[in-house]
């Protein structure tokens, strides 16, 4: 009769830690603020990228994709983006990007602006 109460207690302890996990774990980072990272864009990633069709400046270094075109890349998903810019190397090899040591917020702002620009695919060519 011990062990089982002890037992059940013990139940009762981790059923209890699950939920409030649950509940403290799904923060809003996980969807991200476009307008947010439209603006952390602007600033961030202007110097090399077109991320926007009206940003004030055009970028002053040449060859980075468009963040439309990105956007509009077959499978890109919000998550498959965050994830290669976070595995972005610190030192980049020629021609690629540095890893721009963003926040798990950032990203998330960032990838959710940049996901506005996919346009509906499925259309008629
Ligand atoms: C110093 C120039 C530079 C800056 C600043 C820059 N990028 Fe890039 N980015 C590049 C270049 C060049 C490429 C294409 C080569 C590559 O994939 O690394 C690229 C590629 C990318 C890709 C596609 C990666 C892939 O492999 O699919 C994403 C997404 C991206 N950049 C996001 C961003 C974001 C978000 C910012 C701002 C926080 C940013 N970039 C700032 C130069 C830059």
């Amino acid at each position: 009769m011990g062990t089982h109460s002890r037992l059940i207690a013990v139940l009762f302890v981790s059923l209890f830690a699950t939920f409030a996990n649950a509940a403290t774990a799904k923060k809003p980072v996980e969807r991200g603020n476009a307008d947010a990272g439209r603006n952390l864009a602007l600033e961030a990633c202007t110097g090399c990228h077109v991320v926007s069709d009206n940003q004030p400046f055009p970028p002053l270094l040449k060859g980075a994709p468009d963040f439309r075109e990105i956007a509009n890349r077959p499978n890109v998903t919000a998550a498959s983006l965050r994830r290669t810019i976070a595995a972005l190397p610190q030192v980049p090899r020629k021609g690629q990007m540095a890893n721009p040591l963003l926040t798990d917020a950032e990203l998330a702002d960032v990838t959710a602006y940049i996901m506005t620009l996919r346009e509906h695919r499925g259309k008629a060519p």
